[in-house]
């Protein structure tokens, strides 16, 4: 498959990783331009290059958007158009400044901007070193760690729970856009390595 990465810092760059390690071939970009991610296409090796935003939005069949939340309204609506893309975004008042959701959720904010995209909201509440070294393609789902997903397209959704399974990871669905609300920062279910059973067990706590 082939996938673009908007967003080559912390989170960004270990998706990439993963993504070529699994055989994906993908584009990275960043703000400052491809020349600024000689090193990291090279680390990756043959199946990455460099890219401008607009080259990865229109490389990929998956997008990855992870830039910081403040940022949002720069992603290119037009070339993203039809695509689906996995925000994994996350806003933080303090260091994105304040900004209005409008009642809505973090990511609804950002799906709003991307109105003809297919956003998934997923690998917003792992921790980047935890994505990076706790990946096992090999074992059972059940003992792997879980990527929390959430969406209003069940066939984007899927392809995105595809690809966290081929990368090592167990998919777990919590629902529409809206219900992508439990994903976010200060939930029981953020920044908090669960197995699938333990995730099952957080979110029915959540709806008591
Ligand atoms: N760190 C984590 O463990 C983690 C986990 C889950 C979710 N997240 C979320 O994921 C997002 C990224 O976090 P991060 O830790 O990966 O951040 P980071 O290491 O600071 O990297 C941010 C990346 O976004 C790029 N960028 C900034 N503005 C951009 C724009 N307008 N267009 C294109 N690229 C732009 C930066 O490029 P330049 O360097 O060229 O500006 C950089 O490559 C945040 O919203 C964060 O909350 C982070």
């Amino acid at each position: 498959m082939q996938i673009g990465i908007i967003g080559a810092g912390n989170i960004g760059r270990t998706v990439a990783a993963h993504a070529v390690d699994n055989g994906h071939t993908v584009v990275v970009s960043n703000s400052r331009g491809p020349a600024s991610l000689a090193d990291l296409v090279e680390t990756l090796g043959p199946n990455a290059r460099a890219g401008t935003v607009a080259e990865a939005a229109a490389f990929g069949e998956i997008v990855l958007e992870a830039i910081p939340y403040g940022a949002y309204e720069s992603l290119p609506a037009d070339e993203l158009a039809g695509t689906i893309v996995v925000s994994a975004a996350n806003y933080y008042p303090e260091r994105d400044g304040e900004i209005d959701l409008a009642g809505g959720t973090q990511t609804g904010l950002i799906a709003d901007h991307l109105a003809e995209s297919r956003v998934v909201k997923a690998f917003n509440t792992m921790y980047y070193e935890t994505l990076r070294e706790e990946a096992r393609p090999d074992a059972p789902l059940k003992e792997r760690l879980v990527l929390f997903l959430a969406g209003d397209d069940d066939e984007a959704k899927s392809t995105v729970s595809e690809f966290i399974e081929e990368i090592g990871f167990a998919p777990v669905d919590v629902g529409s856009l809206r219900d992508g609300a439990v994903m976010e920062p200060g939930s029981p279910i953020y920044n908090e390595p669960m197995t699938p059973a333990e995730a099952r067990a957080a979110l029915e706590r959540l709806q008591e």
